[in-house]
């Protein structure tokens, strides 16, 4: 049966830096009803990340940013709970593209069957999703890490960070993980076997990490940008490596140029005396590889070479507070809202 309301979360202004409750607003409305060839979904998880506080400015960008009063845009996994649509029958659990509501329309495109008997579904959004194909496809295809060379990953306890230094170890070299604060750190070190891990507070950070990588740095997976690329420019190796995945320490900044002196051409210096290769892409670039990623992963996942950790929060009236805590380091692990029970 056809639930009667359905529960949206809109972008109701544009942020000015950091995102605030008030930029969001929640809306009960009526549950649609599918047509021929359409489907129903009830949305069971809503992966947050931090691309989405790109959506929500007006400013060019790869992606078209989110209208003012629409839904927010977001992966999710969801239940198909009516179904006019010959390939999807009711009790399907699917990966979609349906935003942070409870309930959506989907005419079938771009939807992917889940078999949960070979992974937890929520890991659809996480580590064998996009997420975790970023890291994959980043680190292999980018960043290129041998056997003993030294690899370092910053927000290293997150959804791409955690992969990267794992997947860098798989490869045969050593993971060097940058996190904020001691317990993302004992996590980073202990539970994934990252071979070192620094804490980018500490107030000896730069001298931390430039002793955590005595050989100097070869991959650098740039999550972070802003104090941490500073620390880790001088300690890259001649023909270094550098996927530029995300910036977020940036993301809340407003659009002007940052204070103090302009380094921009000692970066170039360095780009042409060590060799540096300095690369920035975003994940979909790689999309006819995500069956090959999806098996590879699957595999490491299985055989626990590939561990995760999941930040879920329950109730999508939840989701405006629980991102703009990402936004600030407060998630600890792939956040993921539980809409249902
Ligand atoms: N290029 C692509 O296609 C693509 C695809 C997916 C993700 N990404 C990027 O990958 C990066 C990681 O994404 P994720 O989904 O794995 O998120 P995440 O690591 O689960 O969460 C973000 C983490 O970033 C760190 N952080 C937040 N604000 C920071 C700041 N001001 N300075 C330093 N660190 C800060 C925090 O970790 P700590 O507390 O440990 O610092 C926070 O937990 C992001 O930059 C994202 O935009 C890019």
């Amino acid at each position: 049966m056809t639930p009667a309301r359905n529960q949206r979360v809109l972008l109701a202004s544009r942020p000015e830096g950091l995102p605030r409750p008030d930029n969001f607003r929640i809306v009960e409305e009526p549950c649609p009803v599918p047509a021929d060839g359409q489907l129903l979904l009830e949305i069971l998880y809503l992966s947050l990340d931090p691309y989405m506080r790109g959506r929500m400015d007006d400013a060019k960008s790869y992606a078209e940013p989110v209208a003012l009063g629409a839904v927010m845009e977001g992966g999710t996994v969801a239940r198909v709970i009516a179904s006019r649509h010959a390939q999807y029958a009711v009790g399907d659990i699917v990966l979609s593209h349906s935003g942070w509501q409870r309930y959506a329309l989907s005419d079938g495109l771009g939807l992917r069957k889940l078999d949960p008997s070979v992974a937890p579904p929520s890991t659809a959004l996480g580590v064998l999703g996009m997420p975790g194909f970023t890291a994959w496809a980043g680190l292999l295809q980018i960043g290129r890490p041998r056997a003993g060379e030294t690899v370092v990953v910053a927000a290293a306890s997150g959804a791409v960070g955690s992969a990267v230094g794992q997947i860098a170890s798989i490869q045969g070299a050593r993971a060097v993980g940058i996190a904020g604060g001691p317990d993302k750190c004992a996590f980073v070190r202990d539970e994934l076997g990252f071979d070192a891990v620094v804490d980018h507070r500490a107030p000896d950070f730069a001298q931390q990490l430039a002793s955590a990588c005595p050989q100097g740095i070869d991959v650098y997976f740039e999550n972070v940008g802003g104090k941490v690329w500073d620390a880790v420019f001088p300690l890259l190796n001649d023909f270094a490596r550098v996927p530029v995945c995300g910036l977020i320490a940036q993301y809340n900044a407003l659009p002007q140029a940052a204070p103090g002196v302009d380094r921009l051409a000692l970066l170039m210096r360095d780009v042409l005396t060590k060799s540096l290769n300095i690369r920035g892409f975003i994940q979909r670039e790689f999309a006819e590889l995500r069956p090959a990623f999806l098996q590879e992963a699957q595999g490491w996942v299985g055989d626990g070479r590939l561990r995760y950790r999941e930040h879920i929060v329950e109730g999508l009236d939840k989701a405006p507070a629980a991102f703009i805590d990402l936004l600030q380091g407060r998630n600890f692990g792939k956040l993921i809202v539980k809409l249902t029970q």
